[in-house]
């Protein structure tokens, strides 16, 4: 059955619950993948995952520290451990893909959806909730006040960003 994203999943920051969706995408279309047995398909959901995978780690990493979450050292050690696997097991099937790598792959990626999103993300959400769902540390107006903080720290009344106008970029042109 495919996945299926929840309000429950949510960790209250738009950017990482947009790059979670996408996450759960891949995963059902690996299964789509796996029913029609289709290798060829499979290969570039496994290069889709490391990619696009890699790539959420990172904003994630930065908007936890942004957010002051107090454990994104361990985020990030968990994050290097999940491709290690990923990486191990791509070694391991090499450009073959049998049917018990095939069955392995699917229930790698669903231990590791849930693994990471519920286990380890879900936890920031205390700390993500603190700032506006929009929040993303990228934003040039975030850099802007986190500067002028810096410079004068009595300073603490700066204007708020109106992040609500600001629009979600699309996970899949990232
Ligand atoms: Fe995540």
């Amino acid at each position: 059955m495919a996945l299926q994203w929840r309000d429950q999943l949510s960790v209250g920051n738009e950017v990482i619950d947009t790059d979670h969706k996408y996450l759960i995408e891949i995963i059902n279309k690996a299964e789509i993948s796996l029913k029609a047995n289709n290798h060829y398909e499979l290969t570039a959901v496994f290069d889709e995952l490391m990619r696009y995978g890699k790539a959420h780690f990172e904003r994630e990493e930065l908007i936890a520290k942004a957010v002051n979450y107090p454990k994104t050292d361990q985020l990030h050690a968990s994050h290097c451990k999940l491709f290690t696997a990923l990486d191990k097991f791509k070694e391991e099937i090499g450009s073959t893909w049998s049917d018990v790598a095939s069955t392995h792959f699917t229930t790698l990626l669903r231990d590791w959806l849930i693994q990471h999103v519920i286990k380890e993300d879900l936890p920031m959400k205390p700390w993500m909730i603190k700032h506006s769902p929009l929040f993303d540390p990228r934003d040039q107006r975030v850099q802007e006040k986190k500067q002028i903080q810096e410079e004068d720290p009595l300073f603490d009344e700066v204007p708020s960003v109106d992040f609500d106008q600001r629009s979600i970029v699309n996970p899949k042109n990232h």
